[in-house]
């Protein structure tokens, strides 16, 4: 397993492009599915999940080219609807091909993801949701089995989980009939989808909002479309930057996707500029403590509180942090205390007291962003080195994230296993 090792206390500098964004190009991929004509998808990350999508829907019978930066996508061989359990282990988000391979065969077999480090993490909200749509759902095996003919419904979702609100969107587009959903997802990525799934010709209205009206069509063609920017992949980076004390400017980023995100790097002090895609993080005076609580989107996200503590341990004051989306996702707390962090954890808040600085430890990833947040705290270390072992997790999300942040001035480097 690769390991990275980081030389951390240099202030980072300079400017990086943002990739596509790894939670529109998984659902925008799953939803290939569903066309009928060959799709090619624009902006694309090079990352393990993307791999591991594409193992996914290869397995099923579609014919997949990765080129470069975009993916072409051919469903004109699909075999089985069938999702194995050793692939669907690998990445929770396999199950998005649960909503589009019912729309589109009347039936499925998709393995259950089963928990995961930052939580139990149920499907019980995707299930309810197909259920209501007419679908016949029983669970053997560790398979959830799926069948039936889908019909348009009202429902409203128990929480505005991303992942339902997208498989429920793909099934719904091919049902017959309306279907209105409430209480849904308002991630950017969604929006992303919902523009992809019109472009094969679904009519959708309402995506972006907590409601969503979908008009079932029989059949959705083929389509071009570009994958939005990575609003997780770019915060990472200015919070990296913001927390070395340094000048990092993202660009092709949207700065819109940001915005409860940089409102909070404002309060901790951080001067922020922002122009069309470019954004730029300076700390002129140092940074303050803040209160932070992750929320569903336009909220904090989720996905950027463990590289917010890692930024806050340095910051002067005592901040709290309230995570309310996971049950379980302080990961990254008993790795930065070994970094000299002084955090406090009570059920789903954390304490975090600023301290003058961090050390390098050996520290080990434990999952995506909680590894991305150890990368952050090796940066800011002043002392000592830091090794982030696992990088596994990271390459999962991040794109050769070690280069990009040598490309910023970082000293850092990737051993191989
Ligand atoms: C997606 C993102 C992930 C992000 C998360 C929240 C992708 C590939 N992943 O994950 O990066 O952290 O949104 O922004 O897009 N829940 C249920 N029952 C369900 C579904 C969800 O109880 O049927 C709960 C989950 O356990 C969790 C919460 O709802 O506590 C949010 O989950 P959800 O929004 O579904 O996240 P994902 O789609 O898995």
């Amino acid at each position: 397993m690769d390991r990275i090792v980081i030389r951390g206390g240099k202030p980072l500098q300079g400017t990086i492009h943002i990739r596509g964004a790894k939670n529109s190009a998984l659902p925008l991929m799953a939803a290939c599915l569903l066309a009928e004509e060959p799709c090619t998808l624009h902006n694309i990350p090079c990352l393990h999940d993307v791999f591991t999508m594409d193992k996914l829907l290869s397995a099923m019978g579609m014919n997949i080219e990765f080129t470069g930066r975009y993916l072409t996508l051919d469903t004109s061989s699909l075999g089985e609807p069938v999702a194995p359990y050793e692939l669907v282990r690998k990445m929770r988000a396999s199950f998005f091909v649960l909503g589009p391979l019912l729309a589109r065969h009347g039936k499925a077999k998709v393995s259950l993801p089963g928990g995961c480090a930052i939580g139990t993490r149920p499907v019980d909200i995707h299930l309810k949701g197909l259920e209501a749509l007419g679908a016949e759902i029983s669970i053997e095996d560790g398979y959830v089995y799926a069948k039936g003919t889908l019909h348009g419904a009202d429902l409203t979702l128990d929480f505005p989980s991303v992942g339902a609100t997208e498989n429920l969107l793909m099934a719904a587009s091919r049902a017959k009939g309306v279907t209105r959903l409430a209480n849904v997802a308002r991630e950017p990525e969604i929006a992303d989808l919902a523009r992809f799934l019109n472009r094969l010709g679904a009519q959708i209205s309402g995506a972006g909002s907590d409601l969503i009206t979908v008009v079932g069509v029989d059949s959705l063609g083929g389509a071009e479309h570009t994958v939005i920017p990575d609003r997780v992949e770019a915060g990472t980076f200015l919070l990296a930057g913001a927390a070395t004390g340094g000048d990092v400017t993202v660009q092709n980023s949207d700065p819109d996707h940001l915005s409860s995100f940089l409102n909070k790097l404002r309060q901790a002090g951080a001067e922020v500029e922002a122009h069309n895609s470019r954004i730029r993080v300076t700390v002129p005076n140092g940074l303050k403590a803040l209160d932070v609580t992750t929320q569903p989107y336009p909220g904090f996200p989720t996905d950027l509180q463990a590289q917010m503590m890692a930024m806050l341990c340095v910051a002067e004051g005592a901040s709290v942090i309230k995570e309310t989306v996971f049950e379980n996702r302080f990961m990254q707390v008993g790795e930065l205390l070994r970094m000299g962090a002084d955090i406090e954890v009570d059920g789903n808040a954390a304490v975090v007291r600023g301290v003058k600085a961090l050390q390098g430890a050996p520290v080990m990833a434990s999952d995506l962003r909680a590894s991305a947040a150890l990368v952050v705290a090796g940066l800011i270390a002043k002392r000592g080195e830091t090794s982030v072992n696992r990088v596994y997790h990271i390459d999962r999300g991040y794109e050769r994230i070690e280069e990009r942040f040598m490309a910023l001035g970082a000293d850092m480097e990737r051993i191989r296993d």
